[in-house]
């Protein structure tokens, strides 16, 4: 059975006593609401100046992650956060390649391999974001577009290592702009996504990826999208900052 996960991307917001607040409300509300089979994640901003024993301490079926991680353990790269540190402040998780990083900070598929690399080298799982702008959506490229960013940087790994992987589909078009994709068109590049990993690492690892969609799920479109057959969660930035939303959201498979 896949693993059903809501992940909040806090992305470059709140200070830590906010962080602090916000993260016991969620542990509150998780721990009274949410249903046990769900992994709830939380990525607080990087560089992660909010040492995890700074927030709220009894995090029950809550995981942290990492919103991104250096190539390299550690070294002369200012401002940068490292897999070992997350993994010390007891992050199980880290997301790489969002759209934004790709966007602001130039990131590249190449570039990808290796933070994925160092990632999974550091026992962390890594949630790995993907999907097209809206000029590749409406020129119908989008499979191409979006299954070249998994060949190109997690293709490389073994079937073994592939299991540490979990994928967040985010339509670009769909980030922050309250346009969110259509359950359908969740649900078919979702399956598009588990073809092209059956392709590479066989049906029980394909069957076995989760597989989120991310770009404006909120509660009045979480249980929809939830339905589908190939989403398996979401990975939530807006309204992953409001607890009850973000609860709400767990709620909705
Ligand atoms: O990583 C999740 C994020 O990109 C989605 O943002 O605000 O559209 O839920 P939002």
């Amino acid at each position: 059975m896949r693993q059903k996960i809501v992940a909040g991307n806090w992305k470059m917001n709140k200070t830590l006593v906010e962080a602090q607040s916000l993260t016991s409300e969620i542990a509150n509300m998780v721990e009274d609401e949410a249903p046990s089979d769900v992994k709830v994640v939380i990525a607080p901003p990087s560089p992660f100046i909010y040492a995890v024993e700074n927030l709220v301490p009894e995090m029950g079926q809550i995981v942290l992650a990492g919103q991104n991680c250096h190539q390299e353990d550690s070294g002369a790269f200012t401002g940068e956060v490292s897999a070992p540190m997350l993994k010390s402040l007891g992050a199980q998780y880290v997301i790489l390649g969002h759209s934004e990083r790709r966007q602001h900070f130039s990131e590249t598929d190449e570039e990808l391999v290796k933070k994925t690399d160092n990632a999974l080298k550091n026992d962390l799982k890594v949630i790995f974001c993907c999907g097209e702008p809206l000029e590749i959506r409406e020129a119908n490229t989008q499979n191409e577009y979006v299954t070249k960013q998994l060949t190109n940087s997690l293709f490389h790994l073994s079937a073994e290592q592939f299991k540490n992987i979990v994928i967040a589909y985010e339509p670009i078009w769909a980030i922050g702009t309250g346009k969110t994709a259509s359950s359908q068109q969740a649900q078919d590049m979702h399956k598009t996504i588990r073809e092209h990993i059956d392709s590479k690492f066989g049906q029980e690892v394909a069957d076995e990826t989760s597989i989120l969609y991310g770009g404006s799920c909120k509660p009045d479109n979480a249980k929809e999208l939830f339905s589908q057959p190939d989403v398996d969660g979401g990975l939530i930035g807006g309204a992953s900052l409001k607890s009850r939303d973000f609860t709400d959201i767990i709620k909705s498979f």
